[in-house]
């Protein structure tokens, strides 16, 4: 591209004195070699890159492939990152599991490494543990979260 030095894939940086992350000062949202990558899997949201394969299958399924790839299952942790997972789910039109959910304790969702959900946007009812069998989290085209059993098939969404 003609748009000048944008840095190097892969400087996801620290935040210095301006405040800014590596990736909002050199631009890297905007290289048109993220572009590239990004399109039409993936999604850059600050130092969080969202990707999915295409591949479908249950939630341990999907959190298998996403650590063996380096990543782990999406978890959004704010409404900018669900609207990239939300994204992704409507442009495939297949939802997703979260890296998030209640198998240790009814009722009590957290993320893989077993700590408490800081954010949540469920749909209204939800979750609801339909027929005591709703463990995991399911993103609709809307971002709203339902929680639905593991055994359900759905696409992969990591992050990185
Ligand atoms: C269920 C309903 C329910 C939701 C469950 C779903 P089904 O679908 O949509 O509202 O809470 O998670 O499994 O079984 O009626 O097709
Ligand atoms: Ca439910």
């Amino acid at each position: 591209g003609s748009q000048g030095d944008k840095g190097s894939i892969g400087d996801k940086g620290t935040k210095g004195d301006s405040g800014l992350s590596g990736n909002q000062q050199n631009n890297l949202e905007l290289s048109p070699y993220f572009l590239a990558l990004t399109f039409p899997n993936g999604k850059i949201v600050g130092d969080k890159i969202f990707m999915t394969s295409g591949y479908e299958g249950n939630f341990d399924d999907l959190k298998k492939k996403c650590m063996q790839a380096g990543g782990q299952l999406a978890s959004p942790r704010n409404n900018e990152e669900n609207a990239a997972v939300q994204q992704i789910v409507f442009t495939h039109d297949k939802s997703v599991f979260l890296g998030i959910n209640d198998i240790q304790t009814e009722g009590k969702f957290t993320y893989l490494d077993g700590k408490p959900i800081v954010y949540s946007n469920w749909q209204p009812g939800e979750p609801n543990n339909d027929k005591g069998i709703e463990d995991c989290v399911q993103v609709f085209s809307t971002g709203k979260w339902n929680d639905k059993s593991c055994d359900e098939r759905l696409l992969i969404l990591c992050e990185f």
